[in-house]
């Protein structure tokens, strides 16, 4: 049985894709800063910080892994301004000793890095989708911090580990933090149609635009795209998107529309960002024509599904 050792396992898409991997027959070694068998359906657990070398070598050669998704990072845009050495430490230097560890302990795994979109930044106001080989222009200390580490993966490839680089457009889903943009607006209506929040509802940037995937049709590309495992020429970096750009005031109004409350909306300057891409779209040609990938799920549906998450987190939750 393939083996596979998930880093991040306790984070958003971490928890979701566990069980993903289970159900397409992977035995998951789940690797997090706090993960306990409590909290995690992973056949086996291990705590490990990763910014510490040693502990990560060491959880590497427990685990043997035939299979790496190596998602923990700081994720958060703004808090990568306002944590910048944390972010680089994080995702830079934690994913370098996770190379390092493989390639002393498991240089036969196949590894999966989950990258970002957000690398295009600037090369994103072109206006056109961008294709993988735009020359990313990071705006934002994550976005800088993701193209270090892709490049550090690309020179472990160049070096012969077997791998692949994934550039996800934003993923949503119940359980997202509320930091996030859509889980924030559910999180509010749900609370305003509770009572428990005055009947206005706090936003940021409402014209950015982006392209927004349902964090399921997100781990299923992950999958598919660990078949590409000992395949040789296979392409080290594709895009996942939805390749349907929607602006956020749009995203919000799908949103209301689901709700009978009346609601105003205010602009809280808190949310705005020191810079903010204004429009991301992706081409998702290449992860089509390689895995055979198709997004499945309808925003409106995610939508739907995402506020009644949030009506009940805000009916149990004290
Ligand atoms: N978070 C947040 N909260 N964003 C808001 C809000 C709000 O109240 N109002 C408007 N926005 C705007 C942001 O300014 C941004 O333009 C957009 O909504 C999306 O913000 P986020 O949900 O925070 O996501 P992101 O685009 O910055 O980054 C996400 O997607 C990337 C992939 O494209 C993150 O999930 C990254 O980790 C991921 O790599």
């Amino acid at each position: 049985m393939p083996r596979l050792l998930l880093t991040g396992a306790n984070g958003f898409v971490g928890k979701i894709l566990t069980g993903r991997l289970q159900g397409a027959g992977y035995e998951v070694v789940a690797l997090g800063g706090n993960v306990s068998p409590a909290q995690s359906i992973a056949d086996e657990y291990l705590t490990c910080d990763i910014r510490d070398a040693s502990a990560l070598a060491q959880a590497v050669a427990d685990a043997q892994p035939t299979h790496v998704i190596h998602l923990a990072a700081i994720s958060h845009v703004p808090t990568s301004f306002k944590e910048p050495l944390l972010t680089w430490q994080t995702n830079v230097i934690g994913s370098m000793n996770l190379l390092e560890a493989i390639r002393q302990h498991a240089p036969d795994a196949f590894t999966l890095f989950p990258s970002s979109s957000e690398v295009y930044g600037a090369a994103f106001k072109s206006g056109i989708a961008v294709e993988e080989d735009t020359l990313p222009q990071p705006l934002n200390p994550y976005a800088a911090s993701k193209v270090a580490a892709e490049y550090a993966f690309r020179e472990y490839f160049r070096q012969g580990l077997d791998g692949v680089i994934a550039r996800p457009f934003n993923h949503i889903g119940a359980q997202q933090s509320p930091d996030f943009v859509t889980a924030s607006f559910a999180r509010q209506i749900a609370l305003i149609e509770a009572g428990q929040q005055t009947p206005v509802l706090k936003v940021g940037n409402l014209e950015a635009i982006r392209d927004f995937l349902d964090v399921q049709d997100v781990c299923d590309a992950y999958i598919q795209l660990l078949g590409l495992a000992g395949k040789p020429g296979h392409p080290l970096c594709l895009n996942i998107a939805s390749g349907q750009s929607r602006k956020i005031r749009d995203v919000l109004e799908l949103m209301l529309k689901q709700s009978q409350t009346p609601i105003a909306v205010e602009q809280d300057p808190e949310r705005l960002r020191p810079s903010d891409i204004p429009i991301a779209a992706g081409n998702n040609t290449l992860l089509k024509q390689t895995t055979g990938w198709q997004p499945a799920i309808a925003l409106e549906t995610t939508l739907s599904q995402l506020l009644d998450y949030w009506r009940e987190q805000v009916k149990t939750t004290p």
